[in-house]
This record gives structure tokens, sequence and C-alpha cells, in this order.
């Protein structure tokens, strides 16, 4: 059995028992921190925390790690709910393109975006594509992130779908955190089905379906519905399709325009709306009389330098929000969720503790993990972060570039 005990903690961060399962509106501006605390964990689950002075000492002391955290904070673990950390190659010549004045639409017209790392992905194998993930997950866990969920979506083909969910399946087996498998077959029309979108909408729906299911490969299902990918009525038979075979909606909507996608994707049940920089009123009282949780990726922003996502107007109407990473070759080369953060709170302007809500309990919400994640409560997972010593939970966004995460316990 392994035990830790950290003593001393400056400050016990988003820690309680009854946690609501997501802070929404202004709610979101209160962030419970308990000073000079405790915090025990038992095989990776915690199992007593409080303020020191109440610390009854432990009679075992066989097999316990002790940490002294005087000067720094422990917070549940970031959980990453949106990522496509499976990838074949990098691609910062369109990165150049776009320095150069192209737009993210325009290389994906020429052939480049989500199929140029299709092209990538198809020359690699299982277990190339395997290996270089778990390095790229282990990056990400030493800035913070406690739990990820992870994508398909760059196969485009039976087999390199498939492919691309069993690594996620062996990422699952092999890493001590939670993670969340998706099936993204509709993230854009291979070329040759440029012409012939019920082909392909055949395929997913014939072919990758059923064997997903079959082999247990995925938890939910994502499209990518947006002008020049998948519409309306396309994005609605897949989800539908997906539902059938067990998966739950949780979608690429409103990146660059808006469709209608957020009520669709609501109507059909969706546990997560993401991307969201652009948004209308209708959009915001679809999400206000439903349980999905918004989701808003600033790096993504930042990076292909479109809009940043309405923070302040989800928030102002009531809303909760989660933040997430969208890692991944094309909009967003890092996971860095401390990132994330100082995006949030300098673009959005989200302050530290709504920020820090909605990359732990809300984020949690948005990839399932509710019941075990997101907050320091008995019985939660132990994959907790420990701060360096800073002087206060504001400077880690404010310090930005900087990892301020001395571990996360896994
Ligand atoms: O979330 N927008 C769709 N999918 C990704 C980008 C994929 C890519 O360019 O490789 C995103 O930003
Ligand atoms: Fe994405």
């Amino acid at each position: 059995m392994s035990k830790i005990l950290i003593k001393n903690i400056k400050g016990l961060v988003q820690y309680g028992e009854d946690m609501p399962i997501a802070r929404v509106g202004r709610d979101m501006l209160y962030l419970p921190i308990l000073e000079n605390a405790y915090l025990a964990i038992e095989d990776n689950v915690i199992v007593a925390y409080g303020a020191m002075n109440e610390w009854e000492g432990i009679t075992d002391w066989r097999n316990v790690e002790v940490i002294d955290a005087e000067g720094k904070y422990v917070l549940p673990a970031f959980c990453d709910s949106h990522t496509h950390i499976v990838f074949a190659k990098s691609r910062e010549e369109e990165f150049v393109d776009r320095i150069k004045g192209l737009t993210y639409e325009e290389i994906a017209l020429k052939g480049g975006g989500i199929l140029n790392s299709a092209r990538r992905l198809a020359e690699k194998s299982e277990d190339e594509l395997f290996e270089e993930a778990l390095i790229r997950v282990k990056k990400v866990m030493a800035t913070g992130t406690g739990a990820i969920e992870i994508k398909s979506g760059y196969g485009l083909s039976v087999e390199a779908e498939l492919k691309m969910l069993r690594v996620i399946k062996r990422l699952k087996e092999a890493l001590p955190i939670a993670v969340k498998a998706t099936f993204l077959g509709a993230h854009a029309f291979p070329t040759e089905f440029k012409e012939n979108h019920r082909g392909y909408i055949d395929l997913i729906i014939n072919e990758m379906l059923p064997k997903i299911e079959e082999e247990k490969l995925a938890d939910y299902i994502d499209v990518f519905c947006e002008r020049n990918y998948f519409s309306l009525e396309e994005m609605e038979e897949i989800l539908i399709a997906g539902k059938r075979h067990g998966l739950i909606p949780k979608v690429h909507v409103n990146q660059f325009s808006v469709m209608g996608g957020i009520a669709k994707a609501i109507e059909l049940g969706a546990l997560s709306v993401d991307h969201l920089e652009e948004i209308s009123d209708e959009d915001i009282d679809a999400i206000k009389h439903s349980e999905c949780m918004p989701t808003l990726l600033p790096s993504c922003s930042h990076f292909i330098s479109i809009p940043f996502g309405n923070a302040r107007k989800l928030i102002e109407a009531g809303l909760p929000i989660a933040l997430a990473s969208d890692y991944n070759p094309g909009t967003t080369p890092t996971g860095n969720l401390q990132v994330v953060f100082s995006l949030a709170c300098i673009k959005m302007k989200l302050t530290p503790e709504e920020a820090i809500n909605a990359l732990t309990l809300n984020a949690a919400y948005a990839m399932g993990i509710n019941n075990t994640h997101g907050s320091i409560s008995l019985g939660k997972s132990g994959n907790v972060i420990i701060t360096n010593e800073i002087p206060s939970l504001a400077y880690i966004p404010y310090a930005f570039g900087e990892n301020h995460i001395e571990r996360l316990i896994s």
C-alpha cells in the first residue's frame, strides 16, 4: 500500500465535501482554500485532510512518504478535457505560412491542416504513435495535468482511426492518470470523399462505429461541425449513430462560424460543446437550458489568431465554463494548462479563482469524471498538484511561461 502525507501546506485549494458538480456563473468566483493544511493519500485515493493544528498524527509510519509543502499550494490536478495528443508530426510549416499572412482555413483548403496530419499518421505504426504520445502526456503531467481526454481524428480511414483509438487505449492502460477516449472520425472529409460525403459518413457509421463498440475503444463521439467540414445535418446523423453504439457526444462547434451546432448538439445530449470562439445569443440560450459544459480553448485562439471565446458573457449569463488545451499540431502545439490558465486570465478576463474552477471542477465535469476528480474531497483521486514555493495562487497565471508545478502526485 502506498501512503503519502503532505503537511504544512500553505493553501489546500478546492477542498471540501458535498462539492457541486460544477461551479456556475457568479459562483465561479468562489474557491475554497484551507491555510496551513495537511492531506493524506492512500493508494491514490484522498483519505484525510484538514488544518495542521487538527492533525492527529500517524500511528503507523511504515511505508509513508512524507512531503513538507511549506510555502506551497496543493490543488486537485488540472483536467484537460479536450486534446488531440496522438499525432504523427508537428506542422510548423503551416505556422510560418500563417506568419506570412495565410489563415488557418486557407491553409486547410490547400491541403494542409487536418488532412496533412492524416497523411503523416497513415505512415506511422501503432507502436511509434504510442511511444511518442506517451512522452507528450508525461510532459503535460509535469505541468499539472492529472486527467486527459484524447481524440482520434487524424486517421480518417477505418484502419487508421482504429489504430489511433488503440493507441489511446494503450495510453489508458499505461498511464497513472485518468484517460478518456473520443472518436473523432468526423474531423474532416478525406480527399477521396471530398465530393462523396455520403460515402465517408457511411464508412463512419457502418464500418468504424461497430468495431469501436466491439473493441470498447471510445467513451465519447465528436464531430467538427463547421463550414468546409461537417454540416449540421451531417453532425446530427453521426452523433445519433454514435449514441446507438454507446458513445456520448462532445463536439467541436462555433470555431469559425455560428451554424446552430450548439443547440443541435445539446438536443442530442452533448456533455460539452467546445471552442465557441464565435457565439450568438441563441447559442447562449440553448446552453442555459441544458446540462452541457461550454468549454473554451484560449491557446488555440492565441496560436492561430482568432477571437477568444467570450468567457465573461457566458459567466454573466449564469453559465459555467471549462478550460482545456486543445493540444494538437495544427492549432495548439502545447498541452501546458498553465499557459491556458494565463491566457484565460489575461485575454478572457477570468479571475484566477474562476480559471482554477474552470480547470478543475468544471473540466472534470466536461470529461465525465467529476465523481472522482476536480476537487480535494474524501474518496476522490489522489492525483494532486504541489506547486513550487509561490507568493500567491495568482502568481501562477501572472508569471507566465514558467512551470510553477513542483510535482503531480500519481
Ligand atoms: O480543435 N478544429 C478542429 N480540430 C482541431 C485542429 C486540428 C488540426 O488543425 O490539426 C482544433 O483546433
Ligand atoms: Fe480540438
